[in-house]
């Protein structure tokens, strides 16, 4: 019976006599046949087809480089798709990685792109991306963080939008809009508004044929669909959410008569294969995962710290403030076994809160901030980044020199936007401090992998960790099957243990 279930790649006979339904593993007389099943077919084969990758499988985006040019190329090489971890980096640096991926997989690979991450501060950075973009031909690029469509997220959509012969649109360049909210879905289940396309050729940024074509279909034909996750998260359950998601898909199809549908992908604590299997019955097209792939050997974080992440537990992680959006009080959520960053982070919310600068805060507070936290006086961390916005955004300094508040949000910025570095890093006297973004997931992939190949760091690639997930999804998939065929499949037909797959 497990045999049967294990090996999805062969078919399995299922015979019905008085004594109820019973297997085989060669074909009977007058038997029903249950066909091989591959991971491979677990998605959207539409989404296979139009991507260029042979699983329906996204390795999530991961902001500073986190989420490497050798994760993207490992991914993409396995069969999966990579987004580069373009966030949070100078549009040269993005364009440098980008044209380090195509050395390494041809100028016209399929299978791979990188984040365009919505950016309220910076004026023109998102722009200057998609300039990189466009100019290096990324076919693929995963838009998160936005609230509403921005010009440069429309630009990159509707550049190259063509007809096809047979009426329809062909897109060349693809949006994966990653979305935890009805109200961002709807802008990217639905075409641009007008207004915005008028104003793209008006300054000769699109042909008037690109927005014709462009209003009539969504802006997004890959919606990422994303719950519980590490970094920035809204905390929902897949299960609440991907349903409504798609609910809404189907009335917005209906609405605008689509010729194309919308594929749905589900993201967020997606660690085991049960939750990827979980993930395919709610009817995702593809699964993308974050947290488990930062421990892997890719990752551009320290091994300090993927060894942090080997050992959380599903519990093990807590919501700290965030270093970009700090003063609105928006949340990321983070490790917190191993080190104090989530409590840490938190104290500095609450004095930014309680205080209106930093000299109200009581001394003895600031004192305790210096010698803890910042290892510094607060005077000299404020010359620091006094001069680093005096370089990068000088507007800050003279807002801050006019406002003893926001004077010291930057300074508790230093400590939120370093404590990342340090764990990228590795430094070692800073461990206590490491901001390490992580989900449930990483605990729930830990607990599965304890004892078997995929327990050491050291054997954690993002293609066996993919692979396995789906494997493992498979057979889960197929022990759910035979229950439905009245199989009495026991309790150890839904577990997988990883092993080495090729
Ligand atoms: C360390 C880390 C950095 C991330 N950075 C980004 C980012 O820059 N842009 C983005 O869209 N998502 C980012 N994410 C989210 C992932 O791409 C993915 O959507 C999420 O991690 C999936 O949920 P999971 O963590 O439960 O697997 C990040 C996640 C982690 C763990």
């Amino acid at each position: 019976m497990l045999d049967a279930v294990q090996d999805v790649r062969a078919p399995v006979y299922l015979l019905r006599d008085t004594d109820g339904p019973a297997l085989f593993r060669t074909p009977q007389a007058d038997c029903d046949t249950l066909p091989p099943l591959y991971p491979e077919w677990l998605g959207d084969p539409a989404f296979l087809a139009t991507h260029g990758c042979r699983f329906p499988y996204v390795v999530g985006e991961m902001a500073r480089g986190l989420a490497t040019v050798e994760m993207v190329v490992a991914a993409q090489q396995a069969g999966l798709i990579g987004f580069f971890g373009a966030a949070g980096l100078a549009p040269a640096e993005i364009e440098d990685a980008i044209r380090r991926i195509q050395a390494a997989l041809g100028p016209e690979a399929d299978g791979w792109g990188s984040n365009l991450i919505h950016s309220v501060h910076e004026r023109g950075y998102e722009d200057a991306v998609v300039d990189v973009y466009l100019r290096a031909s990324v076919r693929r690029v995963s838009a998160s963080a936005f609230m509403a469509l921005s010009p440069a997220i429309v630009r990159y959509a509707a550049t190259g939008l063509a007809r096809n012969a047979d009426g329809g649109v062909r897109r060349r360049n693809f949006v994966f809009a990653k979305i935890s909210r009805p109200e961002v879905a709807a802008h990217f289940l639905s075409p641009p508004p007008a207004t915005l396309l008028d104003a793209l050729v008006s300054s000769g940024a699109l042909t008037p044929e690109e927005a014709r074509l462009a209003a009539e279909v969504p802006v997004a034909a890959d919606i990422t669909v994303e719950a519980d996750s590490g970094g920035h998260t809204d905390n929902r359950p897949l299960a609440a959410l991907f349903p409504a998601i798609a609910a809404q898909r189907d009335r917005l199809v209906a609405q605008h008569r689509y010729k194309e549908s919308i594929r749905l992908g589900a993201a967020g604590s997606l660690g085991t294969p049960g939750a990827v299997a979980s993930a395919f019955g709610l009817g995702a097209a593809y699964v993308l995962t974050g947290s488990i792939n930062q421990a892997a050997i890719e990752s551009g974080l320290s091994d300090a710290g993927r060894a942090m992440l080997c050992e959380a537990g599903i519990a093990d992680v807590a919501m700290a403030p965030a270093a970009d959006m700090f003063e609105l009080g928006v949340k990321v959520q983070v490790l917190r076994r191993g080190t104090f960053f989530a409590t840490r982070a938190q104290r500095l919310y609450d004095l930014y809160v309680a205080h209106d600068s930093l000299e109200s805060i009581p001394a003895a507070e600031r004192a305790r901030l210096e010698k803890e936290l910042f290892r510094a006086s607060l005077a000299d961390i404020w010359k620091t980044t006094r001069d680093h916005f005096a370089h990068a955004e000088p507007g800050e300094v003279t807002r801050a020199e006019a406002d003893p508040k926001h004077r010291m949000a930057l300074v508790f910025r230093w400590y939120l936007f370093h404590a990342s570095r340090w764990a990228a890093e590795g430094i070692a006297d800073r461990r206590a401090d490491y901001q390490i973004w992580c989900g449930p997931a990483m605990g729930a992939f830990n607990a599965w992998a304890a004892d078997s190949f995929l327990e050491p760091a050291s054997h954690r690639t993002v293609a066996q960790i993919a692979r396995n997930l789906l494997e493992g999804a498979a057979v889960i998939t197929r022990a759910q099957q035979l229950r439905t065929f009245g199989i009495p499949v026991p309790a150890a037909g839904f577990a997988f243990r990883p092993r080495p797959l090729g």
